[in-house]
């Protein structure tokens, strides 16, 4: 939880209306990790799984189906904790800790929807989801240096 406050804070410092129409935001200054282009692919499958999983979900909770939260998060959490790491050896520290932290709040996500909890407590562990998400993409951008 309390990751998630960092996250929050940092996205709330970078979200302002003015922030929107300046110049800073044709400036790209996150932190850049050097990939292959088969590396990035690869990452970008991951992802668009990770956003089809968290529509699933959300739109599971719309209709208070835990079940199909359950279902959801325990397939995108066990398929992806191996390979959410595989490019570790190009990773600075913290994405890789964002990435369990993303890949742990599915989990959590798992575990509240198992035990049927309240519609509201699931929210909230999905909120470290997206919290997970937004932080990441706040501090880190690839680049391809290499084209294969
Ligand atoms: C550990 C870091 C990290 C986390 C956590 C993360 N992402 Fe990403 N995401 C990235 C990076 C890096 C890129 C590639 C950006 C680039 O190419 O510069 C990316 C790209 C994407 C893309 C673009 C995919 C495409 O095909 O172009 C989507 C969509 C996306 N992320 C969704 C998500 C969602 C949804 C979550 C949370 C459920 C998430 N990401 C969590 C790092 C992360």
């Amino acid at each position: 939880m309390k990751r998630v406050g960092i996250f929050l804070l940092l996205l709330a410092a970078n979200l302002s209306p003015t922030r929107a129409a300046s110049p800073e935001t044709t400036q790209d200054t996150r932190i850049t990790i050097a990939v292959s282009n088969k590396e990035r692919n690869q990452t970008l499958f991951e992802m668009r799984a990770f956003l089809e999983g968290f529509f699933s979900i959300q739109a599971a909770l719309a209709r208070h189906d835990n079940p199909a939260i359950a279902s959801m998060a325990r397939y995108i959490q066990t398929t992806f904790q191996d390979t959410a790491n595989s490019l570790t050896s190009v990773h600075p520290e913290g994405y890789d800790q964002m990435s369990g932290f993303l890949i742990d709040s599915f989990g959590a996500v798992a575990r509240a929807a198992e035990k049927n909890a309240q519609p509201q407590v699931v929210h909230e562990r999905l909120i470290d989801v997206v919290a997970g998400c937004a932080g990441c993409h706040q501090m880190f951008r690839f680049e391809v240096h290499d084209k294969r």
